[in-house]
């Protein structure tokens, strides 16, 4: 027997791991593919887009709702993060019905000890996102490690918003021979261009209006790519936010799309993208852009 609870709308919702695993095996066979979707809640377009996009390549989908404290570096943040668990039923619901949900409590992924495990990501860790959220990536290695062994899923997909994620996900994925594909899916967008994010929701509607600044600064760096360094690329981009106070830029950076290292000197053979991450009103917001 295990804990099965089905909500109002007749969906599988496991809140323990143990009992998600058995309810796993029993539907398991041979050539039963898993899709798997780790999501920290505040369900939008983009999840969504995740899990039609598993839902075409697998036999199964499950979905994890799990706000996860350990990559959190900045505890308002954490407290902040919108906690939504029916509203993201409903939604994956309406897109359907036989995706399995997994909205673990803290204690059963972390069973008392709510600490990150230390990585190792060839470097990868060390730029943009890991140089200003110290420990965040460890808390993500830790978390979606952790989730792959309890859901174990065949193919797992993540957003390529957060690029750098991916690539660390991707890379923590090879180092521990975990059999699991890992798909990059292409960023959703809001109608006037700003990268969808849970975090929007937190923006005020004229805020959430001029943010489309962010994207808009990034497709004209791709522009200015073809003919100007990307030194001058980037100075080019903080004079942008010098004159918007209403944006504070924490960091914008042309890097190289495997290494994630800066782009120093152009070379023809390597493909780059360039990375931004802007607070409006204590509301951080990240975005990227492939450089072709
Ligand atoms: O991208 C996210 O929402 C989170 O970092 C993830 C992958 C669900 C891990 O908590």
């Amino acid at each position: 027997m295990f804990a099965v609870n089905f909500n109002k709308i007749a969906m599988p919702i496991f809140y323990g791991k143990a009992a998600l695993m058995t309810f796993l095996k029993s539907i398991e066979n041979r050539n039963t593919t898993i899709g798997f979707v780790p999501t920290m809640g505040a369900l939008h377009q983009g999840h969504l887009s995740l899990m039609q996009q598993s839902l075409n390549d697998n036999q199964k989908t499950v979905v994890s709702i799990f706000v996860n404290p350990t990559q959190f570096n900045n505890p308002e943040d954490l407290s902040k993060y919108p906690r939504t668990l029916e509203a993201d039923t409903k939604k994956i619901a309406d897109l359907n019905l036989d995706i399995i949900i997994y909205a673990p409590s803290v204690d059963d992924i972390y069973e008392g000890n709510v600490n990150s495990d230390s990585f190792n990501f060839d470097g990868l860790e060390n730029q943009m996102e890991g140089k200003f959220r110290p420990g965040h990536f460890d808390g993500v290695g830790t978390i979606v490690k952790r989730l792959f062994e309890i859901v174990t899923p065949t193919n797992a997909y993540f957003g390529e918003k957060d690029f750098q994620q991916l690539q660390i996900v991707k890379k923590m994925t090879q180092k521990n021979h975990l059999p699991v594909n890992i798909i990059g899916c292409p960023i959703y967008r809001e109608k006037n261009g700003l990268a969808m994010s849970s975090r929007n929701e937190r923006l005020t509607p004229e805020q959430r209006n001029t943010a489309s600044i962010i994207y808009k600064t990034l497709n004209n760096t791709s522009t200015l790519f073809q003919t100007k360094s990307a030194e001058e690329v980037t100075l080019w981009v903080n004079d942008v936010f010098k004159n918007h106070p209403t944006f504070e830029l924490e960091y914008f950076q042309i890097a190289e799309e495997d290494t994630l290292l800066p782009c120093i000197e152009k070379s023809v053979n390597k493909k780059y993208r360039a990375f931004i991450a802007v607070f409006v009103n204590n509301i951080r917001l990240i975005d990227t852009i492939s450089l072709k």
